[in-house]
């Protein structure tokens, strides 16, 4: 495998840790502070960035390359808001965007067609994962301190999640 690609997809992997880990410590303090359907949310959250960690390591091994399995420092666990914890989530996947962009870049500089085309699936993901992070961030702002208005926002990421068999694609 091309080793300029290998290395870059090892910082991929890196981060799709980092972002396991952090969505399962915002899911952790939404537990803990009662607020269940988000926290089914980040849970199942935090698994998909698992498995986007491990199509990365079983793509660089089945290729050839060596996937390093990195070590993490410890996530943010505490959260001032609900709306905080989904600012953070879109920050993170916005920078998560640009990585895969650049890998995308790598990939034609390196003429390397088949990470180009597996990275496509990446790309596509991201899309869907900011406009769903969006989309609550704009919920939340509408809903602001209103007690009632963050119950049913609650239940009805819950809701969300139960109806799709696949999980939500935060
Ligand atoms: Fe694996 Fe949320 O990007």
């Amino acid at each position: 495998m091309n080793k300029r690609v290998e290395e870059i997809l090892n910082k991929q992997i890196e981060a799709e840790a980092v972002s396991s880990q952090l969505y399962l410590a915002m899911a952790s303090w939404a537990e803990s502070s009662g607020i269940n359907g988000t926290a089914d949310f980040l849970y199942l959250h935090s698994d998909e960035e698992r498995e986007h960690m491990l199509k990365l390591v079983r793509f660089v091994n089945e290729r050839g390359g060596r996937a390093i399995i990195p070590s993490l420092n410890i996530p943010e666990q505490d959260f001032e808001s609900l709306t905080n914890v989904f600012t953070l989530l879109l920050e993170h996947e916005i920078k998560v965007t640009n990585m895969i962009n650049e890998i995308v870049f790598v990939c034609l500089e390196e003429k390397d067609y088949s990470t180009h085309n597996f990275m496509q699936w990446f790309v596509a993901e991201q899309l869907e994962e900011e406009a769903l992070a969006r989309n609550i961030l704009d919920k939340l702002k509408m809903i602001g301190n209103d007690k009632a208005g963050l119950y049913l926002f609650d239940r009805d990421l819950e809701t969300l999640q139960n109806a799709d068999p696949n999980g939500a694609q935060a």
